[in-house]
């Protein structure tokens, strides 16, 4: 039987990246998404992958879809916590609202999703787990407090976590994309990014291939005596 792989924010971007190569290594995917319904439905229309919108933020939600997935697809062996927004502005402008949507999806989600899939990892003792992270939880950046916080503190519940499902064939680990071409980048304006990309020494955005590759490496079966770590894909722009 194929393992079953959720990749939440699966639908678009990078997540939709990492669906489709899980799929190429002959898994059964499962994609989450939050609010794109016409997102969604063309990327299920694409990949044959079932999608299913519930907030990750959201524990009770996240429940009830753990739930459903499980009953009509199996259980999931492989997680990819890749849903992720932004609320960028300098502190002096950021609302308490920022911080929490953004701590909370990006950060809380992780843990949502780890709680409720962890006891059948433990049980099959198979699993893994992949935290996409940022380049920006490693180095920090202007006007992202909140996500520099998150994605900082998804590398420490990654290694935290890692520790805890050693022993029972469970890895967990993190990718740390760089500056990807996503609608997300594409959402800085045009000139405050093309500073970003200046002091990228390869010269460019990634792409969303070069970072589900990692996600394909780490989820791999072979993979077994890696945990805890995090790989970074960024172009050279941060040297960790
Ligand atoms: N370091 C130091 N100073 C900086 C700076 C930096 N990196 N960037 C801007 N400043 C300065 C500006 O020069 C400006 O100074 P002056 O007023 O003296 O000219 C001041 O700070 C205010 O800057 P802005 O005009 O940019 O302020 P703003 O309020 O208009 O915009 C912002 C703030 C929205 C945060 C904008 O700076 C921005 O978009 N920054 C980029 C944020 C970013 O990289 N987001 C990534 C999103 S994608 C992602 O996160 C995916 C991933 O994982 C990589």
């Amino acid at each position: 039987m194929a393992r079953v792989a959720l990749v939440t924010g699966g639908t678009r971007g990078i997540g939709a990246g990492i669906c489709k190569a899980l799929m190429a290594q002959g898994r059964t995917v499962v994609a989450s998404y939050a609010g794109n319904d016409a997102a969604a439905q063309a990327f299920a229309a694409e990949t044959g992958c079932k999608v299913y919108k519930f907030d990750a933020a959201d524990f009770a939600a996240c429940e009830e879809a753990v739930k459903r997935i499980e009953a009509e697809v199996g259980p999931i062996e492989i997680l990819v916590n890749n849903a992720g927004i932004t609320r960028d502005a300098t502190l002096r402008r950021m609302t308490r609202e920022m911080w929490d949507a953004v701590i909370n999806t990006n950060l809380g989600s992780c843990f949502n999703l780890c709680k409720l899939t962890w006891d059948g990892m433990n049980a099959r003792k198979f699993g893994r787990i992949v935290n996409i992270s940022s380049v920006n939880g490693l180095a920090g950046q202007f006007g992202q407090v909140n996500y520099s916080a998150a994605k900082a503190g998804m590398i420490g519940f990654t290694k935290a976590l890692a520790q805890e499902g050693a022993r029972n064939g469970i890895t967990v680990n993190a990718v740390a994309p760089g500056y990807i071409d996503t609608d997300m980048v594409r959402a800085v304006a045009p000139d405050v990014l093309e500073k970003i990309i200046a002091r990228i020494p390869v010269g460019r955005l990634g792409t969303v291939e070069e970072i589900a590759r990692c996600v394909a490496f780490l989820t791999a079966d072979e993979a077994s005596f890696i945990t805890g770590t995090t790989l970074s894909a960024n172009g050279g722009q941060y040297m960790a």
